[in-house]
């Protein structure tokens, strides 16, 4: 992945997220010098397979399993510091030291409990099926600029007047939703006092910070969160997060230029699945859902909720290469399909007469879509122990191709089971993006 040319990566979610972007960017870190969040924040959930134990990350780059890379959450993330320092301290507690490896973005947002109130108790969240983490109203605050940022944090007699001012926002929404409940700035304070002098001194300006590391040559990787279906501008509106996911929200998200990026990976499963409401034009219905969540363990790592899960959406995945510009696909969960007899890829929607093989921006064209599919035979054998093309069943290989040739992008990774070893490593990708940071 990393090269004399291509040494600054984003990795991207290429369907609804869930992609297994943990895993990818646990096994690219091993060549990194840094890993970067850059959108996103607690409602995201990377797990990681180390031997016995998994981690759920939910703020942390999943590169701080790696003792030699060093961490950085960008400007664009919305910072939750409460439940920061209860994942730095389980780390801690796991051995893991985290220190002088994590920094945080001076200019990040930060997700404050009135943001959980207004998320958990809105009825609009409740549509989306949000996870509840107060992640679109801290977004809200900072698009109105009414937002706390990490900075605030060294300034008291500013921090308490803008959190007096979020608190007095966030009180008339809840009033509006004719709850009972709200926020308080007191509290809110003695929060904010108490995490103040853990979360100051790993500030940062990060987007200097990498640009220095870029031009010093050193390896980053821009680690994604959710997918690029949830994308603010190009997800299926208003199911969607309330960040910019895809690859061009990486440069704003950690404050470095578009031309310092030189590759897009995008991590897609061999299948798809959304959590949350909104169109999943693939949707298994039950029991083959049922039978695909169970082999998949297709459950939130966030909130534990079941996953919808349906097969490989190729109109999904080749807007997502698009949009992304992705230089190379990660295929993961390929061994899920293992028992399938028949497997079906999708190649366009089928409204009335007219036939989309673009997805459409606008959500109505795909109400009563018929999926059109290709089916193509199973492997019916265990996959999960090969560590090369080769070792792949003939089957398997033709379904891998037949993705790369519907999506139009090579495929350089597919993960065959959780752990870390379980990857096979293709090797193929496109050229680099861009010629290059300096
Ligand atoms: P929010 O990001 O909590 O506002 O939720 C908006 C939508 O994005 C909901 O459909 C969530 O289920 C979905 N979502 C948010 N984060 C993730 C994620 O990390 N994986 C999958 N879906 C997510």
């Amino acid at each position: 992945m990393f090269d004399s040319r291509t040494r600054t990566v984003v990795i991207v979610g290429a369907q609804w997220g869930d992609e297994g972007k943990g895993k990818l960017v646990d096994v690219l870190a091993e060549r990194a010098d840094w890993v970067v969040r850059y959108q996103g924040g607690a409602n995201a959930g990377h797990t990681v397979h180390i031997g016995e134990k998994s981690f759920v990350l939910h703020q942390i780059p999943s590169g701080i399993m790696h003792p030699g890379v060093r961490c950085a959450i960008g400007n664009g993330v919305v910072l939750d510091p409460d439940t920061l320092f209860t994942e730095i301290d389980e780390l801690i507690a796991d051995g893991i030291d985290v220190q002088g490896r994590l920094y945080v973005s001076d200019r990040a947002h930060l997700v404050l409990p009135y943001h959980k109130m207004v998320d958990s108790l809105s009825s609009a969240s409740r549509e989306i099926g949000t996870t509840g983490r107060g992640i679109g109203p801290a977004y809200e605050d900072k698009i109105a600029r009414r937002g706390v940022r990490v900075l605030d944090l060294r300034h008291t007699d500013r921090l308490r007047a803008l959190v007096e001012r979020g608190v007095k926002h966030a009180n008339a929404l809840l009033a509006s939703f004719g709850v009972a409940e709200r926020a308080d700035v007191d509290s809110t304070m003695t929060l904010l006092q108490r995490l103040a002098p853990r979360i100051l001194p790993i500030t940062e300006d990060v987007g200097l910070v990498i640009h220095r590391a870029i031009k010093q040559g050193a390896n980053v990787l821009l680690e994604g969160a959710q997918g690029s279906l949830l994308d603010i501008d190009h997800g299926t509106y208003p199911f969607v997060t309330s960040s910019s996911t895809t690859s061009g929200g990486a440069a704003i998200g950690v404050g470095i230029a578009p031309t310092a990026i030189h590759a897009a990976l995008g991590i897609v499963k061999a299948y798809t699945t959304r959590v949350g409401n909104g169109p999943l034009p693939t949707e298994l219905e039950e029991p083959l859902g049922a039978e695909m969540r169970r082999l998949g363990n297709e459950f939130g790592a966030t909130t534990g909720r079941p996953r919808r899960c349906g097969w490989f959406d190729a109109v999904v995945v080749r807007y997502a290469a698009r949009v992304n510009g992705l230089t190379g696909l990660a295929v993961t969960k390929l061994d899920v399909l293992d028992t399938f007899e028949k497997i079906a890829l999708c190649t366009g929607y089928k409204v009335g007469d007219d036939l989309y093989t673009e997805f459409p921006g606008d959500l109505a064209a795909l109400d009563g879509a018929q999926p059109q599919y290709e089916w193509m035979d199973g492997w019916q054998q265990d996959t999960s122990h090969a560590r090369s093309l080769d070792e792949l069943p003939a089957a398997a290989r033709k379904y891998l191709e037949r993705i790369e040739e519907l999506v139009e992008t090579p495929i350089s990774h597919v993960s065959v089971g959780t752990r870390r070893d379980q990857i096979i490593s293709v090797g193929r990708e496109a050229s680099p993006v861009s010629s290059g940071a300096n």
